[in-house]
């Protein structure tokens, strides 16, 4: 069956076939006190002109490099995808005067205020702003390629002298075995790609997102240590499937000491619906609770695009983590499922939020570093949101 046409931007590798390359960078602009709309829309337009040029080989630094170089530059970055995306700065008149848009704002285009963003995900030690007036993700073959954008889009700045500043940017990688830090299978219920476009593409509510999506991005940092004390049958009851091959747990039988222990059914992708206690507060359960009819709205259904970190490793172990990035039509998904108790408002990962004898522990796993939501204006010209700008 054809897949319907749609107008979701390069950088969202949901279509079939199509898998997210290993590299990912998220960088982050201000946009600078005081400017135009006009001018604001002019300077992010040079840089995704820019950004295009690298794509055909053209790097400003090295304008009339023989013709070799320039096809290793192409070569370099074939494959980039550039993501232009709207933070709710934005829109916020009380940081830019006069108002960048006009535009209305998404409903639930909100800054990850107050002291925890989440009821059960605390901030962490050492976080850095995750929120921008304009967010760019990169996504490549290569680090080298995300890399260098990122840098690019500096060096534009600076020697044009554009009304934009960088205020952060963050790494991530794939990996090419499909699991993550918690060294079980990632990814592995992903929506289907048939029902990708309808829990991504957003209602023409504001009228300038119809056919856009939703960015939720949180840098989550993740406590290997109190995950590897858990034993293997706690890890997979916490997160609801076999650690080695992936498969989803079916029941939960007791040992001679009462443990819960897991029992996994046969290969499948999606886990069967469950009336087990304990695996209803599984990860991947409280995660997706609409498995009876996945494209109802109430599923709460986001498409997942995350990307691992690794900050460093030193004496007192490593800091690592995932970069949760998912792609959704609304915003409030991501809401409801981080703040309603059964989903991930109560407990910070999975498992009992009062765990009884026997049960595992549902451990204190994840602080977000950084985060932010996300307008994803549908593709146009001269460039996805540009329309945002306008005067009126
Ligand atoms: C903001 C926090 C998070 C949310 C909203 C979230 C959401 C989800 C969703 C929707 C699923 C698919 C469930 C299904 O349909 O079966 C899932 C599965 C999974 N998640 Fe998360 N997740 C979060 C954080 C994390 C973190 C920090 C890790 C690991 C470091 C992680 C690891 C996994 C694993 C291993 C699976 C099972 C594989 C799979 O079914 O895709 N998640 N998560």
């Amino acid at each position: 069956m054809p897949e319907p046409a749609d107008r979701i931007q390069e950088g969202v590798h949901f279509r079939r076939g199509e898998r997210p390359p290993p590299c990912w960078r998220l960088v982050l602009l201000g946009v600078a006190p005081g400017v135009a709309p006009q001018e604001a829309r002019a300077a992010i337009g040079a840089v995704l002109r820019m950004l295009r040029a690298l794509r055909r080989g053209e790097v400003r630094e090295l304008a009339r490099q023989p013709e070799a170089g320039r096809a290793a530059t192409r070569d370099m970055f074939a494959g980039l995808a550039v993501l232009v995306a709207s933070g709710r700065s934005l829109f916020d008149p009380a940081l830019h005067d006069p108002p960048l848009t006009r535009r209305e704002r998404p409903d639930f285009l909100a800054y990850l205020a107050g002291d925890a963003a989440f009821p059960a995900v605390p901030w962490a030690e050492g976080r850095s702003p995750g929120e921008a007036d304009v967010a760019l993700q990169f996504t490549g073959a290569t680090a080298a390629a995300v890399n260098r954008a990122a840098v690019e889009v500096w060096k534009l700045i600076g020697e044009a002298g554009l009304p934009l500043e960088v205020a952060h940017s963050f790494d991530g990688f794939g990996r090419p075995d499909g699991r993550g830090w918690l060294e079980f299978h990632d990814g592995v219920a992903n929506l289907e790609s048939g029902p990708r476009l309808a829990a991504l593409a957003a209602p023409a509510d504001p009228r300038w997102m119809a056919g856009g999506t939703y960015l939720a991005f949180l840098r989550l940092r993740v406590d290997l240590g109190a995950w590897r004390s858990l034993d293997r049958g706690d890890q997979e009851l916490v997160v609801g499937r076999d650690k080695l091959t992936g498969d989803p747990l079916v029941a939960v039988r007791r040992d001679p000491h009462g443990r819960a222990r897991p029992v996994a059914g046969p290969p499948a992708r999606d886990p069967p619906e469950t009336t087990d206690p304990l695996l209803e507060v599984s990860h991947v359960h409280r995660a997706n609770q609409n498995r009876a009819s996945p494209d109802a709205p109430a599923g709460l259904r986001m498409y997942r695009q995350g990307y691992d970190f690794l900050e460093s490793v030193g004496p007192d172990g490593p800091v690592l983590g995932l970069n949760f990035v998912s792609f959704q039509a609304d915003l409030q998904t991501l809401q409801h499922v981080m703040h309603l108790p059964d989903w991930l408002g109560d407990v910070n990962f999975g498992g009992p939020a009062v765990p009884r004898a026997g049960d595992p522990p549902s451990p204190r796993l994840m602080r977000l570093l950084a985060g932010g939501l996300y307008a994803v204006p549908p593709r146009a010209r001269p460039f996805p949101g540009a329309g945002l700008f306008a005067a009126g």
